[in-house]
């Protein structure tokens, strides 16, 4: 929605005047691999979307926080003392999770009356959450600061950050740092090579060579409140606990090198929790390999990388499901495809495929088709650039 559209529907909702109406943005993010890395100390290489929230704001005189968004004709209403309390509402509590860290961190969360607009689909995988979370906190600190003469520009990492702890504290889902950070600190053009052990980061122009990227929607809406993510989390520290008994120095997954693991394998008896631990041990590879075949202009091998690790996550990690998989093999079958992989979390959301410019269409045709005839539902494509990351809109 343009933002003239959405003041008009900003002073319909919650009246008053436009003059003190301001706009934040932040985007949703695609990665192109390292999946389930980042909560292991691992490497991602994600970029952000065009597509975004958009939140327009304006700092009430009281405690209240009045939240709407532009396809929801419900109006959340809370309290900035009892933030706290608003865990269980239906829509609100990433942008209440978010007040209520900024909260705890110190930043002074000002009465506001926010409408939101979303064009990141919800439940795609696409990270939707992290966008509205990111836009959340660059608002808040944004205000915040004005009002008490901080006049450094926002920490965008910190806006990660604390996202990320919303989503642990106020959510309940332990999700990693590569949402939030590609959210606030996306660039045009760029994907981020980030060390999730200790947010060292690079930008890495992304040229594909006329190829584009393509993004499948399963629209089979993945829940990631549901254990099976936070139940891979607990597979991997169990799958560190065991390999620290012969290497206690190691603190993460990510400090384990591929030659290592294999030394020292064998001290895992479980079954699947070898199978986590293998793959997320080979996916920081691959990272490191893509990263390295993007510098040398070898997109053919970074489509490789891309194909193992959708293969990866399929057998070992095992958080793909039939919807994904079909839109993969559909799309290895079209002969301009460089590479398919599922990208986010898993278990539903959405695939990102390399593809030749000229073969786009035939893609979106084929693909689209024999998705539907195998499982009966649409998917919604996106040919996508790479954007920036969370900012004011002036
Ligand atoms: C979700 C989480 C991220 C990351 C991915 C899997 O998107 O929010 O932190 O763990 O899953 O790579």
């Amino acid at each position: 929605m343009e933002i003239k559209e959405m003041k008009s529907m900003f002073l319909e909702y919650f009246g008053g005047e436009d003059k003190d109406i301001r706009a934040f943005a932040s985007p949703g993010r695609v990665n192109l691999i390292g999946e389930h890395t980042d909560y292991n100390g691992g490497y991602v290489f994600p970029g952000a979307l065009k597509m975004k929230t958009t939140i327009l704001c304006r700092v009430r005189g009281d405690r209240k926080i009045r939240l709407m968004a532009s396809d929801l004709k419900i109006m959340v209403e809370a309290d900035i003392d009892n933030l706290e309390n608003y865990k269980d509402i239906k829509w609100g509590d990433y942008q209440l999770g978010v007040a209520y860290e900024m909260l705890k961190n110190g930043y002074d969360v000002m009465g506001m009356d926010m409408l939101y607009d979303d064009t990141t689909p919800h439940g795609s995988g696409l990270s939707s959450s992290a966008a509205i979370e990111v836009s959340t906190a660059l608002c808040i600190a944004t205000l915040s600061n004005e009002k008490n003469g901080i006049t450094t520009p926002v920490d965008m990492i910190e806006m990660a950050k604390i996202s990320q702890m919303a989503e642990h504290n106020y959510i309940g889902v332990k999700c990693g740092i590569m949402d939030q950070f590609s959210s606030a600190m996306g660039k045009e053009g760029h994907a981020i090579f980030l060390d999730c052990k200790d947010l060292s980061y690079k930008y890495v122009e992304l040229d594909l060579k006329g190829k584009k990227i393509v993004i499948a929607n399963t629209n089979k809406k993945h829940s990631l409140g549901s254990s099976a993510y936070n139940q891979r989390r607990l597979e991997c520290e169990t799958g560190l606990e065991i390999l620290k008994t012969a290497m206690p120095a190691k603190t993460c997954l990510g400090e384990i090198s591929r030659e290592e693991f294999e030394a020292h394998k064998h001290l895992i008896d479980d079954e699947i929790v070898l199978k986590r631990v293998e793959h997320v041990i080979c996916e920081d590879d691959r990272v490191l390999r893509s990263v390295d075949a993007l510098g040398k202009g070898d997109i053919a091998e970074f489509g490789r990388l891309m194909n193992a690790s959708h293969d990866s996550l399929r057998d070992l990690y095992e958080v793909t499901c039939l919807e994904l998989d079909t839109l993969v093999d559909e799309a290895r079958k079209i002969s301009g495809t460089v590479g398919s992989r599922m990208t986010g979390a898993g278990f539903g959301g959405s695939t990102v495929s390399i593809v030749e410019q000229d073969c786009v269409d035939e893609f979106i045709e084929k693909v689209g088709k024999a998705y539907t005839e195998i499982t009966g539902l649409t998917a919604d494509f996106y040919v996508t650039e790479l954007g920036d990351g969370g900012k004011e809109l002036k």
